[in-house]
């Protein structure tokens, strides 16, 4: 069947009604501007769902800055190849107002430590809008199963708390990140850097590598298990690298309830924003300590 795409709410749950007696209902949640690490999401339910529901929408709510919702990526038609390409059935593409109506005025939030770090600390607002996005869209679709990468760790486990909190009958299925040759995330911001903020990228993931060498060091050393000593670490080596750099944060956090660690006992996750250029990236990877 021909992928089909659709703008209106009720033209949504007409097609997923009927595709729901073929198997399980996958979604996919984006904003557009595909790339590979949106696409192995898709695989992954096109591997798992009898029907794939993709949504591109640049959610405004989400942005706590105007310029970077403005300057946002937009290409609907590449994005629809993309989605056919990978075995989409259906693409949900809508408009702002199908999305947020006159007289829009609910929030869904989750309230807690969880949204107050990280992202939450340097984003103000952004967790509300991505929660109330996602919650919109699984009233909308009702998936079975939703596909989350861990590219965006904190987003994942804030759905993952809404999810749980509001016993939303749906599966959230966490993908991992997917990376450049050069071990850089991708990501739909990545096109904004110039060529040599571009080459000084690739600082990121090595420093997230650096921190896994650290603490296999530091299982010998017994010196850099210390949380915030291995992220401040990690932030030198980073200015001595990318002087120009800016770092929101660098921190080793409880994988889990994204508290900061002390001591780093089995596993722990190490985040870090930093704007490069001009344009602000996010990673994480999960650091294990082998004994
Ligand atoms: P967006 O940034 O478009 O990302 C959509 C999904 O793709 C998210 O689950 C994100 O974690 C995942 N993703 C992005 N880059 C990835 C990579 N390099 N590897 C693996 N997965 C990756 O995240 C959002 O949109 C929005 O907040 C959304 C959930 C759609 C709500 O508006």
């Amino acid at each position: 069947m021909a992928m089909e795409k659709l703008t209106t709410v009720n033209s949504v749950r007409f097609r997923v009604r009927e595709a729901r007696a073929k198997g399980l209902v996958g979604l996919v949640p984006t904003m557009g501007a595909l790339h590979e690490g949106h696409l192995s999401l898709l695989r992954r339910a096109r591997a798992e769902c009898a029907t794939v529901v993709v949504s591109i929408f640049v959610n405004p709510t989400q942005f706590n800055e105007k310029a970077d919702l403005e300057k946002y990526p937009r290409d609907l038609a590449r994005d629809l190849a993309l989605c056919e390409e990978a075995g989409a059935d259906l693409v949900f593409a809508p408009e702002t107002d199908e999305m947020y109506p006159e007289g829009f005025c609910t929030t869904v939030t989750v309230d807690g430590p969880l949204i107050r770090v990280l992202e939450g600390a340097f984003r103000p607002g952004h967790f509300a809008g991505v929660t109330t996005i996602v919650a919109k869209l699984f009233t909308i679709v009702q998936p079975d199963r939703a596909y989350f990468g861990e590219k965006d760790w904190q987003q994942l486990k804030v759905v993952e708390r809404m999810v749980a909190d509001l016993n939303l009958p749906v599966a959230i299925v966490p993908c991992p990140t997917v990376r450049e040759s050069d071990g850089l995330a991708m990501s739909s911001r990545n096109a904004r850097l110039s060529p040599e903020a571009r080459a000084q990228a690739k600082i990121l993931p090595s420093l997230l590598d650096s921190a896994q060498e650290m603490l296999d060091v530091a299982t010998f050393a017994s010196q850099t298990d210390h949380g915030p000593v291995l992220a401040q670490w990690l932030g030198t080596l980073l200015e001595s690298n990318v002087p120009s750099a800016q770092v929101d944060y660098i921190a080793i956090v409880d994988p889990d309830t994204l508290e900061g660690v002390d001591e780093i006992s089995d596993r722990a996750l190490v985040a870090l924003a930093v704007r490069i250029g001009g344009v602000r990236l996010i990673d994480n990877r999960l650091i294990i300590r082998h004994r």
